[in-house]
């Protein structure tokens, strides 16, 4: 049975701590939270353990695994503490606010050979892997053009408003559009050309940015993130990628999931997902790529088999590309 502890117990750890409670292996053994209701409450439902101070939680021999759900700003000091202590680490998306944390994250991780996985939850959302591989197995042929688009109200639930101070989470532009960002470099490669125009409120933070790309080969891409539309905005994920024998449509606020081959028709692919029966106290299966993606965290670590999806490498080059198209904006 893996141990895992749990750090910051807010919107994420509370999605986390719901998918540890539905998958076979895990067991959430300890929390940590500055507020200590989040983590009293999570406790009890989970009977773990609260550490009031975060590095106790990491340096307990009663936890293998750590899984940091803290705002962006605090992922570096908490993830090296934990790969110093032999931990295996889940770090959530994006990896780090700026690219020198990145590089000290990339330089323990080496020194300590850690496990480490970020938390780039769209390589494992049932319609995006679907699509992926539809892509690698070339029966549409090659990718012509790629859209994407994550648009929603502004998020309301950040401890201490954390989430609209750019300096804390990069805005829109990174905290919300590293999503995309990740995904077209896990389909496409690196992009050569990008230009990127985008928006910032009244107190500085990136609030809205569209992006062009050009990837080596002509493949030619355009995607949107925005999180300040109208209250009652839905929230939309979306992603439509023309290859040479069909287009493929992805809806979330709009439950469109569609194959449109160039011969005339369109048909909805089938998709894997996991029905879960209701342990977590909820519709679990909502959860959907969370679950996923912790499920392959839980499953690798407790094999002792290196993470190779969503990898630190990985994350920190889409926190590269993100902050290429930040500047390219500015
Ligand atoms: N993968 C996704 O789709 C997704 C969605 C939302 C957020 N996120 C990411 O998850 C992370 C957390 O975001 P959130 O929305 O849950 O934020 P949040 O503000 O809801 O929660 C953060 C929690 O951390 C706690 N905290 C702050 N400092 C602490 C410390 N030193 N020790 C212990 N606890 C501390 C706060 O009390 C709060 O409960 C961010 O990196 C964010 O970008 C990912």
């Amino acid at each position: 049975m893996l141990r895992v502890g749990l750090i910051g117990l807010g919107f994420m750890g509370g999605m986390h701590a719901a998918c540890y409670k539905a998958i076979e292996g895990v067991s959430l053994t300890a929390v940590s939270d500055a507020v200590s209701e989040n983590a009293e409450k999570i406790a009890r439902e989970h009977n773990a353990k609260v550490f009031e101070n975060a590095l106790d939680l990491i340096n307990s021999d009663e936890v293998d695994a750590v899984d940091i759900c803290l705002p962006t700003y605090l992922h570096t000091r908490y993830a090296v503490e934990a790969m110093k202590r032999g931990k295996a680490v889940f770090i959530e998306k994006p990896v780090s606010r700026d690219l020198e944390e990145a590089e000290l994250l990339l330089k323990t991780r080496a020194e300590t050979g850690a496990n480490v996985m970020v938390g780039q939850v769209i390589r494992f959302w049932d319609e995006y892997v679907w699509i992926k591989e539809a892509i690698d197995s070339k029966k549409y042929g090659d990718v012509v053009s790629v859209v994407l688009k994550r648009v929603s109200s502004l998020p309301s639930w950040a401890w201490n408003g954390w989430l609209h101070n750019d300096k804390l989470s990069g805005g829109a532009a990174l905290d919300m559009h590293i999503h995309d960002v990740d995904y077209i470099r896990y389909i496409l490669g690196e992009p050569g050309e990008v230009s990127s125009i985008a928006r910032r409120d009244e107190n500085g933070s990136m609030t809205q940015i569209f992006t062009s790309y050009k990837f080596p080969g002509g493949v030619i891409a355009t995607s949107e993130a925005c999180w300040d539309y109208p209250p009652d905005f839905p929230f939309c994920m979306e992603i439509r990628v023309k290859l040479e024998k069909a287009t493929i449509v992805y809806n979330s606020a709009e439950s469109v999931f569609a194959v449109y081959p160039n011969e005339g028709g369109s048909f909805k692919p089938e998709l894997n997902t996991v029905t879960l029966d209701n342990r977590a106290g909820g519709n679990i299966s909502s959860l959907g790529g969370y679950y996923n993606e912790l499920k392959y965290f839980v499953e690798r670590v407790s094999n002792n088999k290196p993470i190779e999806n969503a990898t630190l490498k990985d994350s920190v080059e889409s926190l590269k590309l993100a902050l290429r198209e930040i500047s390219a904006a500015d």
